[in-house]
């Protein structure tokens, strides 16, 4: 036992229950995808074995959550549980009032109607998705202010999810504070790969905004996982508790839109929170035209008891050490498979960069959204592209060219074991073994918004 420098990462429960998954053939999964146009987002679930699309709303609650499922209070006004859930906030999280939604999206589109105006400029460490397109609908212009590292699959940077205070100044002086109504600060950033934000980087952050009066609205739907890194990997925090270092990040900022269905460990949620009461108010007015009454915004009663439940489950650190601790199981063994995945490897998932993986392909002939497609075939693994055709086109209609062309392996939480992280891992090297002879792909049918979700393509 002497050789043992590093136990393992076990999980802190065990299974009462399982789904059971439908095994399919190889011809099976050819006719299965080409039905899909090559979009992995078009598949039937049930012609996935391992479902690495997301690890959005895939998560396994636990007893005590479907307990609550059961004492839940479905009341229209003023439900028991609306009142559970906006004290699990505020005590775990900090921030003064809360509005539910039913998922993170619903949650931007309300904060950004209320804080962007026409012509508005909102700096974020790198876009997402559904947060991005908000910003454009109420307006606003979204600019890229993390730091460069985070665009360089290769490079180690342990907080790749900073945010250059140096390019927000620059936007300052261009604009000029007005023009920037706040931050969008992410925890965990999504699409550099699941990059923590330091503390360090957060309180300079929070000084430079300060100075300027400007706001950080938090985008805290990884903060658990982003906490774990700090906890590992910044120097003060390692005696910390993920609790107490997730309650420190919020403290730096004036209010958050959350995704419950990431860390919180819940299949459907979210919600707005903010520490102003002016904005609380008009956000209170707001979710009752697109969500429902502000005590239940979008969700049932047992919804809001169990995000309750969940967060404090996701605070706990033997909890965040098994589910970061897999996530880095599957990304060393693709390491020993030479795959080239973006180092380091992030929290929520394993992201191939499908560039170095594809190089005889062009951005234009898709490569991430190539390889998803390959891995399905090979194994029934389902996995998401991160690149080209997520990024989408500017409001100009000019494509976005993003420098990231990945395909991410998301992990839901609680849900696989290390037999399947194994078999995942196996299937990546397949393909890798193959990749010289795999052909790019074309797009035949593009929706006008998020065309990642409903795209269509052809092999070339
Ligand atoms: N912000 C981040 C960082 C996200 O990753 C997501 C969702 C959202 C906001 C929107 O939340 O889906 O509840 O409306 N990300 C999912 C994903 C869809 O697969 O990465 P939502």
């Amino acid at each position: 036992m002497k050789n043992i420098k590093k136990r393992s990462w076990a999980e802190p429960y065990k299974m009462k229950m399982v789904e059971l998954l439908k095994m399919t053939t190889k011809p099976q999964r050819i006719k299965a995808i080409k039905d899909a146009g090559y979009n992995t987002f078009l598949l039937p679930s049930e012609d996935v074995y391992i479902d690495l699309l997301t690890d959005s709303g895939t998560n396994s609650m636990s007893d005590r959550q479907w307990g609550v499922f059961m004492t839940g209070d479905e009341a229209y006004a003023g439900s028991k549980s609306y009142y559970i859930l906006e004290e699990a906030i505020k005590k775990y999280y900090g921030y003064k009032y809360v509005v539910p939604t039913h998922q993170g999206r619903a949650a931007e589109n309300i904060l950004s109607q209320i804080l962007i105006k026409k012509g508005d400029i909102v700096p974020g460490n790198m876009y997402f998705t559904t947060t991005r397109l908000h910003q454009e609908l109420a307006g606003g212009t979204f600019v890229d202010v993390i730091i460069d590292e985070a665009h360089d699959p290769l490079n180690e940077h342990p907080f790749k999810g900073n945010i250059d205070i140096g390019k927000l100044d620059k936007l300052v002086k261009k604009h000029g504070a007005k023009k920037i109504p706040y931050v969008c600060l992410a925890t965990n950033v999504n699409m550099a790969g699941g990059q923590p934000v330091s503390m360090a980087n957060l309180k300079e952050l929070r000084a430079y905004t300060k100075k300027h009066g400007i706001r950080i609205i938090h985008d805290m739907t990884r903060v658990a996982e982003n906490a774990y890194f700090i906890q590992q990997r910044e120097k003060g925090y390692d005696k910390k508790s993920i609790r107490e270092i997730v309650k420190e990040i919020c403290s730096y900022t004036d209010g958050a839109t959350m995704s419950a269905k990431k860390d919180a460990l819940v299949n459907i949620g979210g919600f707005m929170a903010i520490n102003d009461w002016d904005v609380f108010e008009e956000a209170r007015n707001l979710v009752v035209v697109y969500e429902g009454l502000h005590t239940y915004g979008g969700l049932a009663g047992r919804d809001m008891e169990a995000i309750a439940v969940g967060i404090a489950e996701s605070l706990d650190d033997n909890h965040q050490r098994a589910r970061v601790g897999q996530v880095e199981y599957l990304g060393q063994k693709m390491i020993e498979y030479n795959i080239p995945i973006v180092k380091p490897i992030g929290g929520h998932g394993i992201f191939v960069d499908a560039k170095a993986f594809l190089p005889h392909l062009t951005q234009d002939q898709f490569p991430a959204q190539t390889l998803a497609a390959e891995l399905y075939i090979d194994s029934g693994v389902r996995t998401m592209e991160r690149g080209i055709v997520s990024a989408g086109r500017k409001p100009n209609g000019e494509n976005y060219y993003p420098k990231l062309e990945l395909v991410r392996f998301t992990i839901p939480r609680r849900v696989y074991t290390q037999a399947h992280m194994d078999v995942i891992a196996e299937s990546a090297a397949a393909v890798y073994d193959k990749r010289k002879s795999i052909k790019g792909l074309k797009m035949v049918y593009e929706p006008k918004y998020l065309r990642f979700f409903q795209a269509r393509f052809q092999k070339l």
